[in-house]
């Protein structure tokens, strides 16, 4: 299976509307820089790795909509764009790396022309290096899956979420491929619904063995030996290990604790952030009332209640037992194997 997520073509961004999964295949073509930022904040396309190659080719399409600047104008107006657009998740940081080393790359151009070259020819490698770092996960993690065994999983964080087959469902599909893995668990992942929606999907197309459980199924499923270890992805990674993924993965690393199951993080090293110490530092993103008390655009719950929708939560890294990036399995303590991997040669 080769699920495109997102591809450029001739300044056209196209994206695989998640939104509208698993009922209906739809690719959006989008040719504003502004119609990107829009997708991505309402989750058309989501997923950290994802996020950096959309916020990319984003500011890619925003260095042409002025035409007969000079290229001091076109790079004040490249940062406003890419202020504008890394707002609009703040959680996943490979939005803003991402922009960084697209606006870092545009620096020294001497022209209008040789500063959208050189953002299209940074976005197309971190395209590329994502692709890369997923088989590289693939690789380093599969061994850590007991052979025979069934591994739970959270949220969507495999071709979805990247522009390859993924971060941990990467792994899990590597594991798949060399027969290591008989079993996936997914999360339904409330409340937006990744894991039944998208990765109950994924799974599906590629005849993985899969059973879709409520998020509150977890505590059980564990207690009755049916789980070897969780796999998750990652949004941020402060220095310390702390690890910022989609809402109910702190819960999910508890339980893995209190039943002596191994928590694993699979996260390219472009997730990584090591000016944050630590998860406290790292923002989360809130979301609308309705995504809780919607389903499908029905209510389900009564107008007035109060909600709290934060998208995200923190797990402290002395639950995580390792961290996979690209550049080899993490064990703790976490600072100085996270620096290493970080500062590896791309
Ligand atoms: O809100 P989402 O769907 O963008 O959240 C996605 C996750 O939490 C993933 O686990 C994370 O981005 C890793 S994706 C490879």
């Amino acid at each position: 299976m080769r699920v495109k997520s997102i591809e450029f073509r001739e300044n056209r961004v196209y994206l695989l509307d998640q939104t509208r999964l698993p009922q209906e295949t739809v690719v959006l073509e989008l040719h504003t820089a502004q119609e990107v930022t829009r997708a991505i904040e309402e989750m058309r396309i989501r997923g950290a790795p994802a996020l950096g190659v959309a916020g990319a080719y984003a500011l890619v399409l925003a260095s042409w909509e002025q035409e007969g600047e000079e290229v001091d104008q076109l790079q004040q107006r490249l940062n406003e764009a890419a202020q504008e657009i890394g707002e609009a998740r703040p959680t996943a940081v490979n939005l803003t790396w991402a922009l960084r080393r697209l606006l870092q790359a545009a620096e020294g151009a001497a022209t209008p022309e040789a500063v959208r070259q050189a953002l299209l020819e940074e976005a197309q490698a971190i395209q590329r290096e994502d692709e890369e770092a997923n088989r590289l996960m693939g690789l380093h993690g599969a061994p850590l899956v007991p052979p025979g065994s069934a591994v739970l999983t959270h949220c969507n964080t495999g071709a979805l979420a990247t522009t390859a087959h993924g971060t941990a469902l990467g792994v899990l599909r590597t594991a798949w491929q060399q027969g290591r893995l008989r079993h996936v668990y997914t999360t339904e992942t409330r409340p937006l619904l990744q894991g039944a929606r998208l990765t109950s999907w994924e799974l599906v197309q590629e005849g993985i063995p899969a059973t879709l459980i409520v998020d509150s199924a977890s505590g059980a499923l564990m207690r009755q030996g049916r789980v070897a270890c969780v796999m998750v992805g990652a949004d941020r990674i402060a220095a310390n290990g702390d690890v910022a993924n989609k809402i109910g993965t702190y819960t999910l690393a508890v339980l893995a604790r209190e039943h002596g199951i191994p928590f694993y993080v699979a996260v390219p090293t472009s997730t990584v952030d090591l000016s944050l110490p630590s998860g406290e530092d790292i923002p989360i993103e809130e979301r609308a009332p309705q995504e809780v008390t919607h389903v499908g655009g029905q209510a389900i719950a009564p107008e007035g209640i109060e909600v709290y929708n934060p998208a995200f939560d923190v797990t402290p890294h002395r639950l995580v037992s390792a961290i996979i990036t690209e550049w080899g399995v993490v064990r703790p303590p976490y600072q100085e194997g996270l620096r290493r991997v970080c500062s590896s040669p791309r």
